[in-house]
This record gives C-alpha cells, structure tokens and sequence, in this order.
C-alpha cells in the first residue's frame, strides 16, 4: 500500500541553505525534508528524472530514502540511484550528463570528517552536471523560509541493495552500479592499455582512498582493469564515520600516504582522494606534488592521454592558485583564465568550451568531462603521463621546472580566529590597498595591490571582493582572504608565492624559499597583531 502524504511544518522551521551542517542538524524535524522540498519546488518535479547518490557517510542510507519518498510524492518519472545510495561527486555529475537527466542530489559534505557527530552535506547539481548557480540557491533558500508542508510517498524503503528496477509509487526506481559507467568514462579518456603495461612491468602504487567513496571505484579501476597489485588501494571500504579518518587528501591529514611516499619502501607513485571523491593529492617516491604544480603538468602533457590528443581549448585556475599553469599555457599559445575560488566558477567556462582543464590550489583538478572535479580523473591522468613518459613522478617534476621555472608556493591557515578580528584585519588591509603600489618590503617592490574582482567572460556576471592580491615585481605574489566554508568564526587563507627562473631552482624547503614572501605578508597584513596568532594552523 502506497499513499501520498502531506505533512505540515508544525514546529518552527529553520530556513535550509542545504550545504554543509552538523548530521543532527540534518536529523532534526523536517530539515532535510524541508530542503528537499523547497528544491523540488524550485527546480520542478513532475515529470523529471533525477540522479541520487551520496558519499556514503553517516544518515546517507536514510537521507536517499527520505529523498526518494519525496521525489515519488512530487511526481517525480524517474531516479537513477547508485546501488547502496552510494555515489562519488564526479560519478553523479557525469551519470547526470550521460542520462541527459533533469539534474541531480548528491548528498556529502566533501572531506568535512563523517558521523553522527560530524558533518553531513546536500547540493543540487543542474542538467549540465555541475552545481546549482548562487540564483538557484538563493531561490530554494528563500523556497525553504516560505514552505509550510512537504509531500511524501508512505511506502516500505526501497531496496537499494539490488541493481534493477523497481517502483516506489508511480516513480521508477533504477539502482545501477555506482562504478561501470564511471570507470568506461576513464577508460575513454585514458589509454588503459599504456597503464596496464606499466604496471605489468612492476610499477607500484599507492592509492588511500581514507575509508571513503572512492574505494570501490579504486579498486575496480586500479586493481580490477588496470591490473596493480591486490592491495593498492588501502582504506578502501567506505564507512559511515570514515573509520574516524578526516577524508582530506593532503599531507596533514593523509599522513599513513606520506610516511609511506617518504619512506625506504616507498613505491612509484601515491595518490589519495576525499569523502566523495573529486579532491586528489598525488606523491611521488620522496617527493609531494603540490596542487598548483600538478596542474600545471597535467597541463602540459594532457595530450598525451587519448582524450586530449588535440589539444585543449584554454586552461583555467581559480585567482589563489599558482601561475605555474599559465607559464604552460602561454607556451601553449592558450589562454589561462584566472576565476574566484571555488568550482562553480569553472563551469560556464567548460559548458562555453572556453577551457578544458582546470584546478584550484586546494586540491581540486578536472576537466570538461564532467562538471564537478574529479579525484581519480587527475589520479590516471598522471598514470597516463607516467606510462607514456616513462621516468619518476620527480624526474617529471624536474623536468618542468627547468623548462617553465618554478612557482615556489604554500597556502597558511589560520582557523576560529574571532569572526571580528578577521573582520577587522581584512577592512584594515584593503584600506591600505591604493597606497601598496611602488612601495618595497623585505626587498621586494610591490607591482600591484588590490581586490579582486571577476567578470565571468560568458554570461558577464561580476563577483567582487574575492580576495586580496599583492603581486611584487619578479612574480611574487600574497593573497589573502577569509574561507567561505569554515563553521566556527573566520579562517584567515594566506596563499603566498615565489617565482624562480631557471633550471636550477632554489636548492632549499619551499617555506624557506618563501621566508621573504611570508614576512612581507606579516609586515602588509599585521597578522598577529591583529588576530593575536603568532603562527598559522596548518601549512599547506
Ligand atoms: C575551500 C577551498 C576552495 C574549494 C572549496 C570547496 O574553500 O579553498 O578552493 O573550492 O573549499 O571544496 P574556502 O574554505 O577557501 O572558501
Ligand atoms: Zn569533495
């Protein structure tokens, strides 16, 4: 027996800006129910196929079944859910593009940690893949202040654990394998038989899928296809809680990849990725990729992998990533178009066939295959690289740097600094952004100064106030601007770069090499004098 149900919102109803909250939030009375009405409300329902699928932590399994209640109530044609509810970000983009679907619900909060005490997350991906713009946001959070009931389908759960067909109400229910469409969207980009050579040959890899929604994908495309060894893919069963491991791929927090990668047994190559899949930090034996440099080289040799053998069409990098992929790209004769952070900036550009491939500083890389970045997709298009090159992750590194230079670079976090304070300090600096021009600290004389400013060359649209920028002559450069998705007070980003020429480089660490950058920021910036922090969180 099935039955629509009508349910007033009879408590007090928080308006929901979806995103990222504490999983009791999205527990308590109605909140998910009212976001995921006021959504439907918003986008259209009746008639409409949806993608569904989540990255598998905690109140994932009870979150698709409310979701698919609800779809069904709205009168919803179809869903495509992945088997278990389970989907990886860039898996949902691309089975929403390849099923020409209405759009899609991903339900993570990226590589915030799992669990009931933790963090839980939902976003509404449009028809091209890719996240709703801020109009359709704004809108269904406003549609959430003014709702006053949702509709959902009494009937017993749906049985997420067999692929098929089934029916929930009137609304068809398909759940498919999470993995196969995925995997032969990389198999068509990437030349899986160069790879599989490799590794026959004895290449070894490490891949710490950090008890998150790559695992399965991992060790189908990595173990299964490509033929690594049984067992390269570590932590590769996802778990509601993450097994209490905080699914940030970078050295902080994937530290068992780095003493592995720095070690006496250290193999060829390692890789790990986050909660749901579309962040990526790539090792070498002894040596770390930083995000900027990584793409820089993808960059560079993407034509090496089938899917980009003609060339891309420009590059594009979020404004506090390194320059090292415009020096590629101005050799390749292709514009670099520099964005506000933030992925969703990179998508008119790919939808306009603008740029091919893009990335941000915070381990974020990806391509016009999907709408979303993509962890693995930068994962095997290293591979690719590394089995057409042949060589090592540093030879290749090496090799870079002494044809385009080196970006010296490093992000410094300050975090919960006092919302006021980091107010405060922002204010102060960009008071004093008219009068930096020309003056010289630690050495350095200051370019250009100021806030930076986006117009999007497609649609025109304009996003100010997206950070500050200090760039010294030489190349040099601070900037500096508060997270937008911290959740206790203001984290401070300070992003600091240098430039060396030449096919030696500096023969030091990167913070030293940066030591002048970091004490002209301080010296611009009063930091410590006004967040009272003498020394940032964490240093990527
Ligand atoms: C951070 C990263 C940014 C990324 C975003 C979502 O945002 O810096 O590059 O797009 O997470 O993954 P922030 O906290 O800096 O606003
Ligand atoms: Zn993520």
């Amino acid at each position: 027996m099935t039955a629509i149900q009508t349910i007033a919102f009879t408590d007090q109803k928080p308006g929901t800006s979806g995103l990222r909250k504490k999983t009791r939030v999205f527990m308590g009375p109605h909140y998910l129910e009212n976001f995921v009405q006021a959504t439907f409300d918003v986008v259209g329902c009746k008639g409409k196929t949806f993608v569904l699928g989540g990255d598998g932590r905690f109140y994932n399994d009870r979150a698709v079944q409310i979701i698919l209640a609800i779809a069904a109530a709205n009168g919803a044609a179809r869903v495509i859910v992945g088997q278990g509810g389970i989907l990886s970000t860039p898996a949902a983009s691309h089975l929403i593009r390849l099923n020409k679907t209405d759009g899609g619900l991903i339900l993570s909060a990226s590589h915030n940690p799992g669990g009931i005490d933790e963090d839980f997350g939902i976003k509404f991906n449009m028809p091209n893949g890719g996240p709703a713009p801020e109009s359709i946001t704004d809108a269904i959070y406003q549609r959430t202040l003014a709702t006053t009931e949702y509709h959902k389908l009494s009937a017993p759960d749906v049985d997420l654990t067999r692929l098929g067909r089934s029916h929930a109400g009137a609304m068809l229910v398909d759940v498919i394998d999470p993995v196969n469409d995925y995997a032969a969207l990389m198999e068509s980009l990437f030349d899986f038989d160069a790879i599989r050579a490799m590794f026959a040959r004895g290449f070894r890899m490490r891949m710490d899928s950090m008890c998150a929604v790559t695992g399965p994908y991992a060790v189908h495309i990595f173990e299964n296809r490509l033929g690594a060894a049984q067992g390269t893919v570590t932590h590769a069963t996802p778990l509601p809680d993450f097994g209490g491991m905080h699914p940030d791929p970078n050295p902080t927090w994937a530290h068992e990849l780095m003493a592995e990668m720095m070690g006496p047994y250290a193999p060829d190559f390692g890789a790990a990725s986050d909660g749901d899949g579309d962040r990526n930090m790539v090792v070498g034996r002894g040596i770390y990729v930083s995000p900027s440099d990584s793409l820089a080289v993808l960059a560079a040799n993407a034509h090496l992998a089938v899917g980009y053998k003609t060339g891309l069409k420009g590059i594009a990098r979020s404004m506090p990533t390194s320059a090292a992929v415009d020096r590629v790209g101005a050799a390749m004769g292709l514009t670099t178009y520099e964005t506000p952070t933030g992925w969703k900036f990179f998508g008119n550009l790919l939808d306009a066939g603008r740029a091919t491939i893009c990335g941000e500083e915070s381990f974020g890389t990806g391509s016009d295959h999907v709408r979303e970045k993509d962890g693995l997709w930068a994962i095997l298009l290293w591979l690719n690289i590394l089995a057409v090159r042949g060589g090592s992750v540093a030879e290749i590194l090496a090799q870079h740097w002494a044809k385009y230079g080196r970006n010296y670079y490093s992000r410094h976090d300050y975090e919960a600094i006092e919302t006021a304070r980091a107010d405060a300090m922002m204010a102060n600096l960009r008071g004093k952004l008219p009068t930096l021009a020309g003056q010289t600290i630690q050495g350095m004389t200051i370019a250009a100064a100021d806030d930076f400013s986006y117009t999007d060359p497609v649609d025109g649209s304009i996003s100010a106030r997206q950070g500050v920028r200090v760039v010294f002559d030489g190349g040099a450069r601070i900037v500096l601007r508060l997270s937008g998705t911290g959740t206790s007070g203001a984290t401070l980003r300070l992003y600091l770069e240098r430039y060396q020429a030449g096919p030696n480089g500096l023969d030091v660490s990167v913070q030293t090499a940066l030591a002048p950058v970091i004490a002209a920021a301080e010296e611009i910036a009063q930091i410590t004098a006004q967040t009272g922090r003498a020394a940032p969180d964490v240093i990527s």
